[in-house]
């Protein structure tokens, strides 16, 4: 980050007075104004409650140009590293801000490896849950669980600590949520396997009984690889916004990240993958798109578009367009390629982009349009979509919370507010109140 030689003049109207605030640039992207100081010396709050101009940090993880529909992981293009890349390749470049030599993979691979196994006492905690708890309850509640259990991974002032919590919590996120799953189907949980991949053995995790063999199908866990490097981070969403803040606080990292798991289940973030399946078969044929489409424009209506729009893409997610591509060569593989809710969501996004309340709002299909159907497909019901979004995005929060834990600048979140509420007044005492 610099401090470019120019700034912002500032008068305040009311006082008449002048500032000068400096402008700050980085690497790419929009400049900002700094208003550290303007509380300090002119009394007055910047107000932004939707965050839509304001930057909370300064990260070097990932870029968005929602403009253009970039997103870049450590300066590298999304649709390269899904096509070329792995998941756990993916989890190293967004630790270390490098990819790794054969070597580096090799170690860090081993290491994710040998942390996919949870502590014998989470397995009786998730008998505690009813067997209908919806897997993010049991997720959420779960891996926040995991400070209960490794004690020697809490000190956020030490390095070490810092690493070991880094790889436990994204090596256990597949197991917590699989076993999620299976206690949900009332299965015996699966245990990981050392000689599979990460997205052989959630698959294997997910899918295998005790009574055969499984074997995982390449085709399955190369889309599902894909669709964890899509997912895997994403700059200062809602749900990353809500780890920074609570790890502002130097709270452990497991409960940290288990407030971005509860963040990422409203359905307006994380939770519209599972909402969009609903909605594709509520329209149930193409013939009734217009009528939805007619619904999401109406003021008066509550319903939305779901997998359509974004705070920060005004044009196509460029993960969307991966996940499209994905989405018909993995239908064609099982032999479904004429899925009815892929013949419906292909419908309504052809409508949608050529009807003008969507034109003009610039809203497109975002990373959630074309998931749940490859998710469908793959056999994989639609309450674990976010949790699957969970699992992959644990390595972002993960590397957005180490790098501002390592920031020597870093201190506790504190927003301020408008105060809209009463003028002071006096204490009526219950007695003398009518
Ligand atoms: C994710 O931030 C991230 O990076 C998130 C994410 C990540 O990787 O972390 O990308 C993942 O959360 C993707 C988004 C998933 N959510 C959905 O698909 C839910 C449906 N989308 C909307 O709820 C909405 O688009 C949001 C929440 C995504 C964005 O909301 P904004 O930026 O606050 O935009 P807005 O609500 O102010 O909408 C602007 C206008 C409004 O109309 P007007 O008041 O101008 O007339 O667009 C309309 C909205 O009513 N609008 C929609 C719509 N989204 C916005 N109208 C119909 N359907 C929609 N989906």
């Amino acid at each position: 980050m610099s401090k470019k030689n120019k700034t912002a003049k500032l008068t305040i109207g009311t006082t008449g007075q002048e500032l000068e605030l400096p402008i700050l640039s980085g690497t790419q992207g929009p400049d900002a104004i700094d208003v550290t100081s303007l509380y300090k010396e002119a009394g007055v709050f910047t107000y932004d409650p939707g965050f839509m101009s304001t930057a909370s940090c300064d990260s070097g993880i990932t870029y968005i140009d929602g403009d253009k529909g970039i997103l870049r992981y450590r300066g590298y293009d999304i649709a390269e590293l899904a096509k070329g890349s792995t998941f756990v390749e993916v989890c190293y470049l967004l630790l270390n801000g490098k990819l790794p030599n054969k070597k580096e993979f090799n170690e860090f691979n081993r290491t994710i490896t040998e942390h996919t196994l949870v502590h014998e006492q989470i397995h009786f905690m998730y008998r505690g849950f009813p067997r209908r708890a919806h897997p993010m309850a049991i997720l959420s509640g779960a891996f926040a669980s995991l400070s209960a259990f490794y004690h020697d991974s809490l000190d956020i002032n030490d390095p070490a600590q810092r690493d070991l919590s880094a790889f436990r919590m994204i090596a256990k996120v597949p197991t917590l949520a699989a076993m999620a799953y299976k206690y949900s189907i009332g299965q015996p949980a699966v245990y990981p396997r050392n000689d599979l991949s990460f997205s052989e053995n959630f698959l294997h995790m997910m899918f295998a009984v005790p009574a055969e063999e499984y074997k995982v199908d390449p085709v399955l866990a190369k889309a599902m690889d894909q669709i964890f490097i899509l997912h895997a981070d994403h700059e200062q969403n809602a749900s990353t916004s809500t780890v920074r803040l609570a790890g502002s606080s130097q709270a452990n990292p497991f409960t940290c990240i288990s407030a971005g798991i509860a963040s990422l289940w409203g359905p307006a973030h994380g939770g519209a993958n599972e909402a969009v399946i609903n909605m594709l078969e509520e329209i149930g044929d193409v013939k009734n798109i217009p009528e939805f489409i007619k619904r999401a424009q109406d003021k008066n209506d509550p319903f939305r578009l779901m997998g359509f729009g974004h705070r920060v893409y005004k044009n196509y997610d460029p993960r969307a367009a991966v996940l499209k591509d994905t989405c018909s060569k993995v239908l064609k593989a099982l032999g479904q390629i004429n899925d009815p809710l892929l013949k419906i969501a292909k419908e309504l996004e052809k409508i949608a982009l050529n009807d003008d309340y969507f034109v003009k709002r610039k809203l497109y299909p975002n990373v959630d349009f074309y998931s749940g159907i490859i998710y469908k497909a793959m056999g994989i019901p639609t309450s674990m979509y976010t949790p699957l979004f969970a699992l992959a995005r644990t390595v972002g929060w993960v590397a957005q919370w180490r790098e501002m834990m390592e920031d020597p600048a870093q201190r506790i979140g504190r927003p301020r507010q408008l105060y809209v509420g009463e003028k002071p007044r006096k204490y009526t005492p219950l007695s003398k109140r009518k």
